[in-house]
């Protein structure tokens, strides 16, 4: 008999998670303390932009392998397996993540365990998080012991989350300390069969190593991301192309081509927010000297926001009160609807502030960006945002910005001018059209 699955937090990694899981077989039935959002899951209605997850909820919704509820008996009851995928924002006012998600649902969970089962973080937290929570839900659950925690970082993407999902890079399975492991390590396993059969690597660690693990991945995803921009930095400074030099040493295996796109840099839910709190969290354990580094990542990337609007500043041939501005881009990067901490979006709102009137485009995140910039003009079409533009951002590198024709788009600007926030567009074919074309990094 398979597992059956619960999934609490139903946001970009949990509904993600719950809809995967029934692909992959699994009876499943998400929680969220939102009603909405479990009426609009119930309903087949992803509450977020993800490629590929519609069709998939619908399908599961349909056949009735998943269902998806707000109530943690109706969860305890079901289920063999609980994945735990609430949200771990930045605490307001510090760099630490807020845990009060993640110790709620445990919270709730424990007390109406009556079988034995297994609990299995997949949030990012701080690592000694679930080294803090098992006894605490061993003490709480009426079935004692016989609850056992266990951690399963979660490394998807935005954008390509049911592929990352259905399709792991790899498998890291912490284990607590005693004979609860055998047992977390035989579920996990049936599980995650289908990949482990596909080959997918798995490691098996103990929970500390499980926690950090997920810190260190994202904390050196940010230090490239930032690394290729403070080369972007010296190529300004030397009138370097950063584009050519991130071909030229991502040629080399040990350096890699991949996260070398030098631009706006890292937003979204997750590397700015986990960077500081793997900060935070070092501090509090003596080790803060281990990150310092991670302190000049997050003032590298910072200033990238900053140059923009500088550049913008430059390429514009008016003062900024008056000036129409079309900034192409909202969500924090492209196939995705997520606005949280949005560069582009970061950029919108100081040119507002500059008294530029900004007209704001994106494919799939114009509802999050008008809930939560409502003061910024919202178009339908890269057309009508950039029609009687002084200028135009670039600001995420949606396929659709980056086929736009640069003659057509010619016709409806005041002025040609562009700034290339994110290193997407052809500065030779737009040059050519007649635009004055600025980007990070390059000449
Ligand atoms: C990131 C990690 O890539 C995932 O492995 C991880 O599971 C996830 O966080 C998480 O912690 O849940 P995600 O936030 O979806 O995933 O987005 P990324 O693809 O990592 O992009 C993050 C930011 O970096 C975006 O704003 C993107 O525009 C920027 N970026 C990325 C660059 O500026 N340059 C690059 O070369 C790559």
């Amino acid at each position: 008999m398979k597992p059956r699955i619960t999934v609490v937090g139903c946001g970009y990694l949990g509904a993600t998670h719950a809809v995967c899981m029934a692909e992959l077989g699994f009876e499943v039935l998400g929680l969220d303390v939102d009603a909405e959002r479990v009426t609009a899951l119930q309903e087949a209605r992803p509450p977020f932009y993800e490629p590929g997850l519609e069709p998939l909820l619908r399908k599961h919704v349909e056949n009735g392998r998943l269902r998806f509820t707000t109530s943690y008996a109706e969860c305890a009851d079901f289920g063999d397996v609980h994945f735990v995928c609430v949200a771990t924002p930045q605490r307001d006012g510090e760099f630490a993540a807020d845990l009060t998600f993640v110790d709620q649902a445990v919270a709730e969970l424990a007390p109406l365990l009556q079988r034995p089962c297994l609990v299995v973080g997949k949030s990012t937290v701080p690592v000694g998080t679930a080294e803090r929570l098992a006894p605490l839900l061993a003490d709480a659950a009426p079935v004692g012991d016989e609850a056992v925690l266990a951690w399963n970082p979660e490394f998807l993407r935005e954008g390509f989350a049911v592929d990352d999902t259905l399709r792991p890079g790899r498998i890291v399975f912490g284990l607590p300390e005693g004979p609860g492991a055998p047992y977390a390590e035989a579920l996990l396993r049936q599980v995650y069969v289908d990949a482990i059969g596909n080959g997918t690597p798995v490691v098996v660690a103990d929970l500390a190593t499980a926690q950090l693990t997920k810190a260190a991945a994202n904390a050196f995803l940010a230090t490239k991301i930032s690394f290729i921009n403070a080369m972007a930095e010296l190529c300004e400074a030397t009138g370097g192309d950063v584009t050519v030099l991130a071909d030229a040493i991502g040629h080399d295996p040990r350096i890699g081509r991949k996260f070398l796109n030098a631009g706006l840099g890292f937003g979204g839910g997750c590397l700015p927010k986990d960077i500081r709190g793997f900060m935070a969290r070092a501090g509090e354990l003596g080790a803060g000297d281990a990150l310092t580094f991670l302190r000049e990542v997050d003032a590298i990337n910072q200033r990238r926001r900053a140059r923009v609007v500088d550049m913008a500043q430059e390429v514009l041939d008016r003062p900024w009160a008056g000036a129409k501005i079309a900034v192409l881009g909202a969500a924090f990067k492209p196939e995705s609807d997520d606005i949280r901490d949005s560069p582009a979006l970061n950029v919108a709102g100081r040119l507002h502030l500059f008294g530029a009137h900004v007209t704001v485009h994106d494919p799939q995140a114009m509802a999050n960006a008008r809930r939560s910039w409502p003061t910024l003009t919202y178009a339908d079409s890269v057309l009508a945002a950039c029609s009687g533009a002084h200028l135009v951002l670039v600001l995420t590198e949606w396929d659709q910005f980056r086929e736009v024709d640069p003659d057509r788009l010619g016709e409806v600007v005041a002025t040609r001018a562009v700034v290339d926030g994110r290193n997407c567009l052809d500065p030779v074919r737009w040059r050519a059209a007649g635009w004055a074309y600025r980007a990070l990094g390059r000449p």
